[in-house]
């Protein structure tokens, strides 16, 4: 199938193009658009083989439910079968922005698009491409990250284009977003509110308004033997094609580690990448070296990730390795994605300094 792409300015929108990208949807195709989390893969979630395309397109597993967008708050009744006092009060902070509620479905949401499950994701965007979309395409666009299953999410339509050309009817170019990692998911069927997924709204934010919310426990700790509670999350998502190595510990002795490393992987004959920040990028000599952005500013971090990681693959490097970063506001949700795209493997900078030491004498 030949994909048809155009490109849609957010300050002027193409309503041609809109018209055009919503009938698409209208009749069971698949269109990606820009959001302001990450790019997502568009289809009419009141349709059972439209959400059967979705996971075929992404070669995703059809028990990993999607998210269902929509415009206007108004919308909410008809997909849900109650809409708790509290998730009003979270719509009325966040909505639109980067956050979606899980609730109990009603019967016009197809299983196909819950992935089997009773419970139903939904989430109000704020990209203004987004939003129109979404009313042209009928009001219920059902919509996961516009990748291929298991590679980084898309962050601009390039990425999209890379992953889903010849798979999807169309793309709608609005340049790069303005967040870069998913939405906070936040379940509304249980009593204390749960954080499934961290994003730009977090845990502090959500407290303030509604009081206590609770986060999975299995985002918080690698010992927790229950599955997480979002089926997607079980999946080592996100991943580069390169080995992905973090390294932790204070920001001087970080930076020695990664060199030292580094340096003895490229000896060795590999290509090895790095994740550097402003403040540290003059310091490392060896290897594809690139810069996420200063670590006092997490929401130029949390806007890099994801393109970095797809550079990395680009180049073809062997190995990556990556600071970690603070764990402030975004910071959660960046460390949660670079965990899952590292598999876990978390290296301690003090320890391997000290190796190092201990092997030169
Ligand atoms: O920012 C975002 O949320 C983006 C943009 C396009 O809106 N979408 C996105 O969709 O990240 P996706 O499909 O890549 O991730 C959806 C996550 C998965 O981990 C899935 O398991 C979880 O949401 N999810 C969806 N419905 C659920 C449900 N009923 N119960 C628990 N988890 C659910
Ligand atoms: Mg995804």
């Amino acid at each position: 199938m030949e994909t048809i792409i155009k490109k849609v300015n957010k300050s002027d929108i193409d309503k041609e193009v809109i018209e055009q990208a919503g009938q698409i949807l209208k009749d069971g195709g698949l269109v990606a658009f820009p959001t302001e989390t990450v790019y997502g893969l568009g289809a009419n979630a009141l349709n059972e083989e439209a959400a059967g395309k979705t996971y075929a397109a992404k070669g995703r597993p059809s028990d990993n439910p999607l998210i269902v967008h929509i415009a206007e708050f108004e919308a909410l009744d008809k997909i849900v079968q109650n809409v708790p006092e509290k998730a009003r009060l979270i719509a009325e902070n966040f909505w639109p922005g980067p956050l979606t509620m899980i609730f109990n479905k009603s019967d016009v949401v197809p299983y196909g698009t819950t992935g089997g499950l009773d419970t139903v994701a939904v989430r109000m965007p704020d990209d203004p491409i987004a939003r129109a979309l979404i009313a042209a395409g009928g009001g219920y666009i059902s919509a996961p990250s516009a990748n291929t299953s298991g590679r980084p999410s898309p962050t601009a339509a390039e990425h999209v284009a890379a992953d889903l050309s010849g798979k999807i009817d169309m793309i709608v170019d609005g340049g790069s977003v303005e967040i870069g990692v998913e939405s906070t998911i936040l379940d509304m069927t249980v009593e204390p509110p749960m954080i499934l997924r961290p994003g730009a709204v977090t845990k502090e934010m959500l407290d303030k308004i509604i009081g206590e919310v609770t986060v999975d426990e299995s985002l918080i700790s690698d010992k927790s033997t229950e599955p997480p509670k979002a089926p997607g999350m079980k999946y080592r998502h996100y991943a580069p094609r390169a080995e992905l190595i973090i390294v932790e510990g204070d920001s001087g002795e970080t930076v020695k580690a990664i060199k030292q490393i580094a340096y003895e992987q490229v000896r060795l004959g590999y290509k090895v990448g790095i994740i550097a920040s402003n403040e540290t990028i003059g310091e490392y000599t060896v290897g594809i070296i690139k810069n996420i952005g200063s670590r006092e500013n997490e929401k130029t971090v949390a806007r890099n990730l994801y393109k970095i990681l797809r550079e990395f693959d680009d180049e073809e490097v062997d190995y990556i390795y990556s600071e970690a970063f603070p764990s402030e506001g975004i910071g959660t949700a960046i460390m949660n994605r670079l965990g899952k795209a590292a598999g876990h493997h978390v290296l301690a900078a003090g320890a391997i300094t000290k190796l190092q030491k201990y092997r030169s004498i």
